[in-house]
């Protein structure tokens, strides 16, 4: 059958069906849709049952987001105006944007604006007869590749944990079968609090993404904080990772721990080392980039998350061990984090104050050792489970003894002396110990140390397979 489309048709059919279209919010391609949806329903039968959906499936040899049909649900916060963004530039990346917006986003921004950068009516209320004619909620959970969340409201969020669907968003999230990515926006209170982090934590065991948020200057006047919405350009690039095409990772879960641990003195000091975080992020972005679902349990650290892997923020070693539990099970879990050996016994929940001629004392305790209780795991245990050594000397005979002793199953060794200047640093020499031996990589940039590690674990994971 030979196709028709809009263009093609005579200038008064197009006058009227443009004032129709207008008149119900809706694209002129989608008008034609409803009219000939209504008379097939007049006729008796649904000579539509095969009408091509909105959203196609991505042609090959596309880029990431090229032809991917992404539904953009915009929460009632602040930064809704930022989504607005959003949509221009998943337009300029290939996809099709597709927008709902709960009650609470229609006080920041309106249907219109969404509609219109989308080209398509932005879709709002879960009763709405014509659009459960139209597209439906069902239709619309699964019509999507990916579904976006941004801004997630801490309202949303705490909606997702729970599983209501009262409205439009929390109906289409519940039903829908698709990849989820929620980008939080939040003042820094609401992000922090207790029952955010739970519901935070019941989303990422669900599977569900998330992107950010950052920290900085907030709406309100006076505050900062974690609880900036990642931004478009950020929000994109995790769209890509999860929209990307199989790697030799794709279907693995692994998690990283990386960046140090603060283990409180008083409410305004801290003990702490000199991570910054670099190489667990590399390696976490190099394995999200090999197509892994990656989770990255990361200590306080001053540097963006990577994009398309979920960040748990912690800051002392009890709750980075206990958000790893939470993590597992993982295909793989490696440890590059500088997690303190110990903590002040007993904080002081008030500013120390100095007491001229007496020294303070501190009494310290062991931290729990997060790699050798995982590896040690009597159920749960990653089938591959990866420490680093960060040693200043006699480097490789500690790392074959930490190896045993620690149980897990490789090791990279590194020496942090001063003079190396890999603590902080952007390259790193690497040792690699596992039972079969020692291999020394030549000095190298950070990311390089991390697709190698990638490198090797997509072999191992394919040798174990065969
Ligand atoms: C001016 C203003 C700004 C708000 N900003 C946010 C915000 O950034 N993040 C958030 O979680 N809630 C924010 N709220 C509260 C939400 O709008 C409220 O929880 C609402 O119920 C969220 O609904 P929704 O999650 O269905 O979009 C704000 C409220 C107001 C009045």
């Amino acid at each position: 059958m030979g196709s028709l489309t809009v263009r093609q048709l005579d200038d008064k059919l197009k006058t009227l069906l443009r004032l129709r279209a207008a008149r119900h919010g809706r694209s002129m391609e989608d008008e034609v849709r409803v009219i000939l949806k209504g008379a097939a329903h007049e006729a008796g039968r649904d000579v539509l049952e095969h009408f091509e959906p909105a959203m196609q499936p991505a042609p090959q040899g596309a880029r990431q987001a090229d032809s991917k049909g992404i539904l953009l649900i915009i929460g009632g916060g602040i930064a809704a105006y930022k989504s607005l963004d959003l949509i221009r530039r998943l337009q300029d990346r290939g996809a099709r944007v597709r927008c709902i917006l709960t009650p609470a986003a229609q006080h920041f921004i309106t249907p219109l604006a969404a509609g219109a950068l989308a080209g398509e009516r932005a879709y709002t209320d879960l009763f709405d007869a014509q659009s459960e004619f139209d597209v439906g909620h069902i239709r619309l959970a699964r019509e999507a590749d990916l579904i976006v969340v941004a801004p997630a409201t801490a309202d949303l969020m705490a909606k997702m944990a729970g599983g209501h669907a009262d409205d439009l968003a929390a109906a289409v999230l519940l039903a829908t079968d698709r990849p989820i990515l929620v980008a939080p926006a939040m003042n820094p209170r609401m992000w922090a609090a207790k029952s955010t982090q739970r519901n935070l934590a019941q989303l990422v065991a669900d599977g569900v993404r998330v992107v950010g948020p950052n920290r900085g200057e907030m709406a309100e006047r006076g505050e900062s904080g974690v609880g900036r919405m990642a931004e478009p350009n950020e929000i994109v690039a995790a769209v890509e990772v999860i929209l990307r095409k199989e790697g030799p990772l794709t279907g693995k879960r692994i998690l990283v721990t990386s960046g140090p641990t603060h283990e409180p003195i008083d409410p305004v000091r801290f003990i702490a080392n000199r991570s910054s975080g670099k190489q667990g992020q590399a390696i976490a972005a190099a394995a999200a980039a090999a197509g892994a679902d990656v989770l990255l349990v990361s200590g306080p650290v001053d540097r963006p998350d990577p994009p398309g892997v979920t960040v748990v923020k912690v800051e002392t070693a009890r709750q980075m061990l206990e958000a790893v539990e939470k993590a597992l099970p993982a295909d793989v879990a490696i440890f590059a984090a500088a997690v303190a050996d110990w903590r002040v016994d007993q904080p002081s929940g008030h500013k120390i104050k100095k007491q001229e001629g007496r020294p303070q004392q501190l009494g310290l305790v062991e931290n729990p050792d997060i790699l050798a209780t995982v590896a040690h795991r009597k159920s749960g245990r990653p089938p591959l489970v990866i420490g680093f050594a960060a040693e200043t000397d006699r480097v490789i005979v500690n790392a074959k003894a930490k190896l045993a002793k620690k149980g897990c199953d490789w090791i990279l060794a590194n020496d942090v002396s001063p003079e190396t200047g890999i603590m902080g640093g952007d390259t790193n020499t690497i040792h690699l110990v596992t039972a079969s031996g020692v291999e020394s990589w030549p000095p190298q940039s950070k990311d390089d140390v991390a697709r190698s590690l990638i490198g090797r674990i997509a072999a191992a994971l394919a040798k174990a397979k065969r």
